[in-house]
């Protein structure tokens, strides 16, 4: 009777841990695909699908090396824009981008774990809380 109470428990334990696993991964594959649709909306017609930019007049987000170094700034870039001369991967760029203030701070969370995980790109994933924190430190 003991035992078999225990292993009922155990049982129970690893359906709850399956179970937590299931919709952590759940949490994740929505807000990656909301993340693409997104970009594919607000992003692509200048970045292009597949991150690589547009010559010298959009910088690649495909393998850029501005995404780690300005891990902080990334947030307020998608919504406030970005007017500046900027240097990624050796290569200058000075046109402007403009940004979108109707994008929610889930939806830039959404945005950027998205690039950051495509294209070959492999950088750690924001937190929302980490997002809305540096959105109100926009300048
Ligand atoms: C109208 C064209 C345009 C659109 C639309 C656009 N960008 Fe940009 N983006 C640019 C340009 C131009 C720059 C360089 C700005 C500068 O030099 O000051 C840039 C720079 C960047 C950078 C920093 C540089 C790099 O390549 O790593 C990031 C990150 C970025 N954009 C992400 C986004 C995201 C995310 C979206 C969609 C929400 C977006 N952009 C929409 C044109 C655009």
């Amino acid at each position: 009777m003991r035992l078999l109470f225990s292993q009922k428990i155990t049982t129970a334990w690893a359906v709850l841990v399956l179970l937590a696993l299931v919709f952590s991964q759940c949490g994740n594959t929505q807000g990656r695909m909301e993340g693409a649709a997104l970009y594919r909306v607000h992003c692509a017609n200048c970045h292009l699908d597949n991150g690589q930019g547009l010559g010298a007049l959009i910088p690649p987000l495909a393998g850029s090396d501005y995404l780690a170094a300005h891990r902080e700034r990334l947030p307020c870039i998608v919504r406030h824009g970005l007017k500046d001369t900027i240097v990624v991967n050796g290569t200058q760029y000075a046109e402007a981008m403009a940004g979108i203030e109707t994008l929610s701070d889930i939806q830039i969370t959404n945005i950027l774990n998205y690039i950051h995980t495509s294209w070959g790109n492999d950088l750690p994933l924001y937190r929302l809380d980490e997002v809305q924190q540096l959105l109100k430190q926009c300048r």
